[in-house]
Order: structure tokens, then sequence, then C-alpha cells
């Protein structure tokens, strides 16, 4: 019997758009196209990692003002980049420990593991971390003197999430050399003038320790008294709460409980 108008059936009664034909086809689709998006993933995977490592380099070299707000080609950075030692310490004691290698160590991700990591307290929590981790990267920018600057790792919470970031400290471990945040979920012209580069300026010089403790503090009126004001950063405008994460970051991550013990190794050693 010929074909009747409009049927997809050939002679042998073969159905182009019989269910299992659709299902058929959709599934092959379907599986060539996660074939297809697995091996861009996988392919991509080498360029993300280092273009995540370039970015944290950046960050660092923000941090120690040895380079602008600008991104900068790949070249430059990791060269400006070659200047530094990259060490693992363990904070508790502020020693170096060879337990890792620094160049495989994620310490974000370290904080995850319970081996890695303890959980904080909330009264012993200023900065809202939940969990501290044993080790932390330092970058050292050392010259024929010795060491010029350290930058370290921070993070803590603002008004709308965490600020990650880093910390330069000057060769007196007792001074504020940079700080960038290179991170963070807080308000556009509010708590996000934390990337603003004129705030930014103000951080080198300030003072970090009094007694032995960081004393940093954004104010919103500098102290009259100049031994008080050398530890004094003008707040944010309209952010209050995220001015107050980032002392308590900085006052956490520069205390005991953070990379305290390590610069007043260093300070030891070098005799300031
Ligand atoms: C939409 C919106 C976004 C805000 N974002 C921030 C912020 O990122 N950081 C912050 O500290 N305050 C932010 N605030 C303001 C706070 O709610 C609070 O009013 C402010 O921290 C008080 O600061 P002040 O004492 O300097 O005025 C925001 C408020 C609104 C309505």
């Amino acid at each position: 019997m010929p074909n009747t108008a409009g049927s997809n059936s050939d002679k042998k009664g073969y159905n182009k758009d019989s269910i299992g034909n659709i299902l058929l086809v959709a599934i092959t689709v379907c599986l060539l196209c996660s074939i297809i998006v697995a091996g861009t993933a996988v392919a991509l995977k080498p360029a993300q990692l280092e273009n995540r490592e370039l970015d944290i380099r950046q960050n660092i070299l923000r941090a120690a003002g040895l380079m602008g707000a600008a991104a900068q080609p790949a070249e430059q950075v990791n060269a400006l980049f070659e200047q530094f030692s990259v060490k693992l310490i363990e904070l508790e004691t502020g020693e170096y420990s060879g337990a890792i290698d620094p160049g495989k160590f994620d310490q974000l991700k370290s904080t995850k593991d319970p081996a890695m990591s303890t959980v904080l307290s909330d009264d012993g929590d200023p900065a809202t971390l939940r969990r501290l981790e044993k080790y932390a990267l330092v970058y050292l920018l050392e010259g024929e003197q010795g060491i010029e600057k350290v930058v370290l790792p921070i993070r803590g919470y603002g008004l709308w999430g965490t600020l990650y970031g880093y910390v330069a400290v000057a060769n007196d471990f007792d001074t504020i050399d940079g700080l960038t945040f290179y991170s963070h979920k807080e308000t556009p012209g509010l708590g996000g003038e934390v990337d603003n580069p004129e705030w930014k300026a103000l951080w080198p010089g300030v003072k970090i320790y009094s007694d032995g403790q960081p004393a940093i503090a954004l104010v919103k009126t500098r102290s009259s008294t100049p031994e008080q004001a050398a530890f004094e950063v003008d707040a944010l405008s309209g952010a209050s709460l995220t001015s107050r994460g980032v002392q308590n970051l900085m006052r956490f991550w520069l205390g005991d409980r953070g990379f305290g013990p390590y610069l007043k190794k260093l300070s030891g050693e070098s005799g300031v």
C-alpha cells in the first residue's frame, strides 16, 4: 500500500517520528553536548589555574605597592613576583613549616578540612571566620639587607560577606605598608569603597601594635594625640559596618591567633 500524504513511515513501516526515535535523537544530542562541554572544561582547566595564580600574584604585588590597579601582562607580573619567596608557616607558633609544599597549598581549602583547621568559638572570632587554618602562606620580599616587607593573606566578614585581601607589613614588623582586597560583597559606593585607591593610600605608615596587641582603628574622627592617631585610618563614610569588619579582621590577623607570633619572631630576629 503506498504511503499516504503527510505520513513519515517508509515502505518497511519505519516511522521517523516514533517516540523511540525522538528519544534516541534527544539522548544522542545530549550526550554529544555533554562531551563537548566536559572536554572544553577539561581543556580550559590549566588556563583557569594559570589565571587564578596570576590574579593572586597581581594582588600580592598591589598590596606591596609594586603594581597599580591596572592589570599587567603575565610576563611582567611573573617577573615582578620572582622577587618574592613564598613560605608556609604554622600560625600558632609563627615558625616556618615544611609540612606542605607552599606551591601546592590551598590555604582557603584547608579551612574546610578538620585535620588542617580548628573551629573558632564565637567570642574568639571577631572576623567571623568560623574556622581557622593551621598553616598559612607568607610572601617575603627580600633585598640585600634582609626582609624588606612581608605580605600576608587576610580575610573577614564585612556587612554582606567575607572580604579577602592581602596586607603588606614593613620590615619593622609594626607598620602597615599596604592593603588590598581582591574579593568582597560590599555595596559599591559604600562598603565597596575599600577598593578606592585614595582610601587604600591612607594605610601605608599606620602603626600596628600598642602594648603587644594590634590597635589599628577605623575612626570617624582622628584622635588629637599623635601617639593614638598613628594607629588610626579614616572609616568609610556611610559604611560603619564594613569599616568595623575591616578593623576586626586587621586586628585578628595581626594578633595572637593570626600572624602575630610570626611577626614577633621576625622582629626578634631582625632586632628591631
Ligand atoms: C542598600 C544598602 C546598602 C548598604 N551597604 C552597606 C555596606 O556595604 N557597608 C556598610 O557598612 N553599610 C552599608 N549600608 C548602610 C548600613 O546599613 C548602615 O546604615 C551604615 O553602615 C551606617 O554607617 P554610618 O554610621 O557611617 O552612617 C547599606 C545600606 C543600604 C540601604
